[in-house]
């Protein structure tokens, strides 16, 4: 049996990013027999940047129903708020003592972060300490993310062995799953898709909203009679991730063919994104409407989550000579 475990901030509603790079190659991986899931809601990771507990909550809701509108099954796998389990921060201090200082100084995402972040505090700085406890506290094999968490789960590995190391087996060391063919989808201005950036697609607006968020992606001016190419333009790129091999192959010669223009192209995602995710945004504004059925899935998971991560601990607290 393997163990999945993946979580996702929660910083805003999960965009476009989020659930091609891992909600649905996640929740894929849970249906495969004898897998367990462990999908969470990494909200202890949100307060690096996010500081109101109002938005927090409703953030919070927010990621939970995009888990469940794409279907995950929360009867038979683990669904929680990585807060609720607060074994991991204990965990994290343990894991601090053995990460050297130059691993996180030179972490791509806190370089990048701490480029753009007014807001630069310690906690970004640990971030990739406490995501290693993420995983290690529930001994996870695999771990489903987006390319830009590799060094992230690169780094989890050489803590975890760092310890193991010392101390004789104690973690597993845990594996990330990429899908290679979503590599990073990109943001409605063409650099990665991501809350920080404000270039989010977010699939769950309204109509009319989500309409012009598609709208206003980023284009050359090449004028609507001219031929195009479709290699260099972000609508095909996106388009691309979500059409049938034939719909790609047909936008393809539209591009070609000159007298097609962007808007069209535009009209076109917008209506494949509303079509293809129509069942997906029903049910997330149920559970967004519904907060009780959110919380009630969260607890089930919490209880059994709570357990394992007590027994890993455990084992922890051990080996350092807490116990
Ligand atoms: P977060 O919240 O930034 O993103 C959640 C997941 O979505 C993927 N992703 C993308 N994939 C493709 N293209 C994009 N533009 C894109 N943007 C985001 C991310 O790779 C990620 O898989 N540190 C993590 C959350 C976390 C975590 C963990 C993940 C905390 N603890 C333990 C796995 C295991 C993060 O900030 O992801």
């Amino acid at each position: 049996m393997a163990r999945i475990l993946t979580g996702i901030q929660s910083t805003g509603r999960p965009h476009l990013g989020n659930i091609l790079g891992a909600i649905i190659p996640a929740i894929e991986l849970s249906k495969q027999k004898d897998n367990e899931s462990f999908f969470f809601i990494a909200d202890l990771h949100s307060l690096t940047t996010i500081k109101d507990a109002e938005v927090r909550r409703e953030n919070v809701n927010a990621t939970a129903a995009a888990w469940l509108a794409f279907g995950f099954d929360t009867a038979n796998n683990l669904f929680y708020r990585q807060s609720r389990i607060p074994e991991v921060c204990e965990l994290t201090w343990y894991l601090n003592c053995f990460t050297p200082y130059p691993m996180l100084a030179n972490a791509h995402s806190f370089k990048e972060k701490s480029d753009k972040l007014a807001d630069v505090n310690a906690g970004l700085f640990t971030y990739p300490v406490l995501m290693a406890a993420d995983i290690i506290l529930y001994d996870a094999d695999f771990v489903p993310v987006g390319k830009d968490q590799k060094q992230h789960l690169e780094m989890t590995r050489d803590i975890a062995s760092t310890f193991n190391h010392r101390y004789g087996d104690t973690f597993v060391l845990p594996e990330a799953k990429i899908d290679e063919n979503v590599m990073t989808i990109p943001g409605i201005d063409g650099q990665k898709m991501s809350k920080s950036y404000n270039n989010t697609i977010d699939i769950f607006l309204p109509d009319k909203k989500l309409r012009k968020v598609v709208m206003s992606i980023v284009t050359d001016s090449t004028p609507m009679e001219e031929p195009k190419n479709p290699d260099n333009c972000n609508v095909f790129a996106l388009y691309s991730l979500l059409a049938s091999e034939q719909e790609i192959k047909e936008m393809r010669h539209n591009y070609e063919g000159g007298n097609y223009g962007y808007g069209h192209a535009k009209q076109a995602l917008f209506e494949l994104i509303v079509e293809k995710y129509a069942e997906p945004r029903k049910l997330f504004n149920h559970y967004m409407e519904n907060p009780d059925a959110l919380e009630s899935k969260l607890k089930e998971g919490e209880e059994k989550a709570k357990v394992i991560a007590t027994e890993v601990l455990n084992r922890v607290r051990g080996k350092v000579g807490y116990l």
